[in-house]
């Protein structure tokens, strides 16, 4: 466990002002439209939130974009969080967001802190998944709304393949030409591959305590975003 965070931490902390970019390509751009879906499932909902492994802030800045309001950034790689704010120095609505550095397993928050919750390609780097779901539970008001965004792996017959291929042979090429990190990128393949498929993290969040479960695709299965509801009851 220690071990994969600090693997996880060290990645990061290497990658960090090349993060936005390798993403921005690799996805074909793709990703800043999965963050708008993303934050757009919290709309309706006033604050505050927290973003958990919020990395060079994209998701955090959606979130206040679509509707100003407090958001919490947390992040276990401290380069990561300061990088994104110092790009966001002179940014009008950077005020609404408050960076802190910590543990997605272990939040330093107290209970029912947050109307809503978000985290953005983070659960599949957590050492342990479903500690993260349980403390993200804790710290959410009752009704309040979590909603992740994760890699999945597409299904359809011809498209697997050559993402498969891509994913394994061309991202590592590209990730490592423009970041100098090529093995950063392997792990990113090896990871995306070995995480639970849609069906398993619904169940974890089912276990945990969420209502209201949603799964759905996007870009042909590449990511997913799963909500789900903390009860009123709890
Ligand atoms: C792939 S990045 C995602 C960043 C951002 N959410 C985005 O949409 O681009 C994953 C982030 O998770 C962070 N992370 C990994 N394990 C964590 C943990 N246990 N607690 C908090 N953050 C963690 C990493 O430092 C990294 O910044």
């Amino acid at each position: 466990m220690k071990d994969k965070k600090r693997f996880v931490k060290e990645k990061f902390s290497r990658v960090t002002r090349r993060y936005d970019l390798v993403n921005r390509v690799g996805s074909l751009g793709r990703d800043a439209f999965w963050r708008r879906k993303a934050a757009a499932e919290l709309i309706a909902f006033p604050g505050p939130l927290l973003d958990l492994c919020a990395g060079t802030l994209p998701l955090a800045l959606e979130l206040v974009r679509q509707r100003p309001r407090p958001v919490a950034a947390l992040d276990l790689t401290p380069e990561m969080l300061l990088y994104g704010k110092w790009r966001l120095r002179r940014h009008p609505l950077a005020r609404y967001i408050t960076c802190v550095v910590g543990d997605a397993e272990a939040l330093p928050f107290r209970n029912h802190s947050f109307q809503g919750a978000t985290m953005a390609f983070g659960l599949r780097n957590l050492a342990r998944p479903r500690q993260g779901l349980s403390e993200v539970f804790r710290v959410l008001r009752p009704g309040g709304k979590l909603v992740i965004l994760e890699f999945s792996r597409p299904q359809a017959p011809l498209f697997a393949p050559l993402y498969a291929f891509y994913l394994r042979h061309f991202l590592p090429l590209l990730g490592g030409w423009l970041t100098g990190d090529r093995e950063a990128y392997l792990y990113l393949a090896r990871s995306i591959y070995a995480f639970a498929a849609p069906k398993e993290v619904l169940s974890w969040m089912a276990e945990t305590g969420f209502e209201d479960l949603r799964a759905y695709p996007l870009t042909l299965g590449v990511v997913t975003i799963y909500t789900g509801i903390k009860g009123r009851s709890v």
